[in-house]
């Protein structure tokens, strides 16, 4: 719709909650936190009661709020309200096919934490927990929010666990291509890099406090599962040395609740197969594995006729689940989880709450058209909705 505000484009500053990206999804400078917007507590507060009805009366809690933040500009959210608000926003993410557990989310209450130290350790203990050697559990540990005249803490890494791309001077990349500036950034900050260089070097946590400036802190080997993948027929695919980490934990995505900016609120749920396979090690501008497992195979790659990415891709996709799977490490698979989507679905409608999605997240990016969920359109995202995991701003 002309002039109207969608997710894809610009979006007018933020009056209060969190900052948003401007123009073009450029980052905005540093803003100052503006006061919490009376009318975000206010419908947010409300829902929490038509949902989980507590026992104080909602008009007592109403006005609590509405004078908290007409003395401070915020208000702190009850310990219940924040693991509701934390699993609503999991419940509006419109792109996350695994939402029919969104009320199993495990909420870590860190709001007193502000220190860049004691945030890496609390990521440390957070990963640690999630992880319980392979039995993965979907975790959020929420840190200090945002207040007027203090910002909360923020992670500069897109996820908790994440492998560097070493860019060498050929323009040619080692490790995963899309932290390679990430890669660069943490280096300029004083990390050594490992030599010799890997491709699967864990980097550190870039955080930065109410002073706003970067640190770094390594994560201990023990706090990060991976698993070394291997084929279940062709033992040549353990040769090609490749491992991926059991935890996908997004860590730069500001949680929204009421008004309120939780900059700093990491949270993982496990993998889908497809995730690691068909994605992160075959893109062309990632691992861009699928010609060397093509070549493993045999197949013939004069054309792409002969379909021999597909081939290669079922393959990889094969390894990554077996591995997995062998190691006793959660994952999903795409035709389960998509099955499971549909009932959550069902599930939300005869709660009589719609179930906004998009479309081109949902559907895996292999097999498509053989999951249920190629098969039907969904109720088209609101940028609005709160709570919310909103898109990172730096
Ligand atoms: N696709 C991202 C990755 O490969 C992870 C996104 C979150 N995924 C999840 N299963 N919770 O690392």
């Amino acid at each position: 719709m002309p002039g109207s505000w969608d997710h894809r484009g610009a979006r007018p500053p933020a009056t209060s909650g969190c900052p948003v990206a401007g123009p073009g999804g450029a980052p905005q400078p540093p803003a100052a936190v503006q006061p919490v917007d009376p009318e975000e507590a206010r419908s947010f507060v409300e829902q929490f009661y038509a949902e989980a009805s507590p026992s104080v009366p909602l008009a007592d809690r109403l006005r609590q709020v509405r004078d908290e933040i007409a003395v401070t500009g915020t208000y702190v959210h009850t310990p219940e309200e924040l693991t509701f608000g934390a699993r609503v926003a999991w419940r509006n993410s419109a792109r996350c096919i695994g939402r029919l557990y969104w009320n199993g989310l495990r909420v870590r209450d860190r709001r007193h934490v502000t220190e860049p130290a004691q945030v890496a350790a609390e990521c440390v203990e957070h990963l640690r927990e999630a992880t319980r050697n392979g039995r993965i559990r979907a975790t959020i540990t929420v840190f200090a929010p945002d207040r007027p005249g203090r910002p909360g803490p923020r992670i500069h890494n897109e996820q908790l666990i994440r492998y560097a791309g070493h860019r060498a001077p050929d323009g040619v990349v080692r490790g995963d291509p899309r932290y390679a500036d990430f890669t660069d950034q943490v280096v300029k900050l004083g990390w050594p890099r490992p030599q010799p260089l890997g491709r699967f070097d864990v980097l550190p946590l870039m955080i930065s406090g109410p002073d706003r400036r970067p640190r770094l802190f390594g994560l201990p080997p023990d706090a990060v599962l991976e698993v070394p993948l291997r084929h279940p027929e062709h033992a040549w695919f353990a040769d090609l040395r490749l491992r991926w980490h059991a935890v996908p934990a997004i860590s730069n995505m500001p949680l929204e609740v009421g008004g309120v900016c939780y900059a700093a609120a990491p949270f993982n749920g496990w993998y889908l197969n497809t995730e690691i396979g068909a994605r992160n090690l075959a893109d062309t501008d990632r691992y861009n594995l699928l010609p060397v497992i093509a070549a493993r195979l045999g197949l013939d790659t004069s054309s792409v006729r002969t379909m021999w990415r597909d081939r290669a891709l079922v393959e990889l996709v094969r390894a990554v689940q077996h591995s997995f799977d062998e190691a006793g490490v959660t994952m999903a698979d795409h035709h389960t989880e998509s099955e499971r989507f549909l009932t959550h679905v069902a599930k939300e409608e005869s709660a009589g709450r719609r179930c906004p999605a998009d479309w081109s997240w949902i559907v895996p990016p292999m097999s498509g058209g053989l999951t249920p969920v190629f098969h039907r359109y969904y109720d088209e995202p609101d940028p609005d909705t709160r709570p919310a995991f909103l898109p990172p701003t730096d």
